[in-house]
């Protein structure tokens, strides 16, 4: 219900790129956003998914974070978990569009799953670093072996918990930041605090499921709120974040 009602609010506050008059967010929706580019690459991404959602063998999940609200049992089916916690392809083609668009050089990307996100990032981006990180052993797994070709050896996958994991990255800073699992408010605004000292001016931070639940949409709203954020965009989806310091604050709702 909340998703419901969120998105009808959504449809009425949206707008497309003529409600910005940011020379830095008007590009981002005519040139990245509303791209409408037949990319040779969209092809692969749909192989990539295609071939997950064809899968009929099972593996024993661990749920981590907060909880399935589709599944009662641990045991899943790869095709079942590409298609209710893998990137759409609509999704996956916009993330490729992002990373395409920015560039970034060092990725890193919270919540694997079978590598749907990951996988279109190193494809728009061949030369960045990605490090992609996934709690449940057997998805990451099955997420190996569908990410091993040579051209995609610029994934690092380290499995556990983001907790833990995000305390011992030895990176300074990130220049893109995914953030794609664990969709509760406790557990979103404590990885946005953890992981704010590692943005610079240019960073991008991508919150997936902002209206997944009350708490999610609450934990959305203190980011827009945070002092060190400038520019938002709300896609419904998404929510991007900006701190670029010569942007006014500013929040946007576009519709993509
Ligand atoms: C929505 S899926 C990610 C989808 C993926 N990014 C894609 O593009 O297809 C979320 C993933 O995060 C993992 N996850 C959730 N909470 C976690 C946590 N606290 N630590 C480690 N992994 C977690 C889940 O096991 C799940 O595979």
């Amino acid at each position: 219900m909340h998703q419901f009602i969120s998105y009808i609010k959504f449809l009425l506050k949206s707008s497309n790129q003529h409600g910005a008059h940011s020379p830095f967010v008007y590009n981002l929706i005519t040139k990245c956003f509303y791209d409408k580019s037949e990319y040779a690459e969209y092809k692969i991404l749909k192989a990539y998914r295609s071939n997950l959602l064809q899968n009929p063998e099972t593996i024993k999940i661990t749920d981590f974070g907060s909880g399935s609200k589709v599944f009662t049992t641990d045991e899943r089916s790869i095709k079942a978990i590409a298609k209710t916690s893998g990137t759409s392809l609509k999704i996956s083609e916009l993330l490729f569009r992002i990373v395409r668009y920015f560039q970034p050089n060092t990725i890193l990307e919270l919540g694997t799953n079978l590598g749907i996100g990951t996988h279109a990032m190193a494809l728009a981006n061949p030369k960045s670093q990605i490090t992609t990180i996934e709690g449940c052993a057997e998805i990451l797994k099955v997420a190996h072996q569908h990410l091993l070709e040579p051209e995609l050896s610029n994934i690092n996958t380290v499995q556990g918990d983001f907790r833990s994991v995000i305390e011992n990255l030895n990176k300074d800073t990130w220049d893109l930041i995914f953030f794609d699992g664990h969709h509760s408010q406790d557990a979103t605004l404590t990885y946005f605090e953890k992981l704010l000292p590692k943005a610079h001016n240019n960073s991008i931070f991508i919150f997936d499921d902002i209206y997944w639940s009350k708490g999610m949409t609450e934990a959305w709203e203190n980011i827009k709120n945070h002092p060190q954020v400038t520019v938002t965009v709300d896609t419904f989806n998404w929510g991007l974040v900006f701190f670029r310091k010569e942007q006014f604050k500013e929040h946007f709702k576009i519709r993509v």
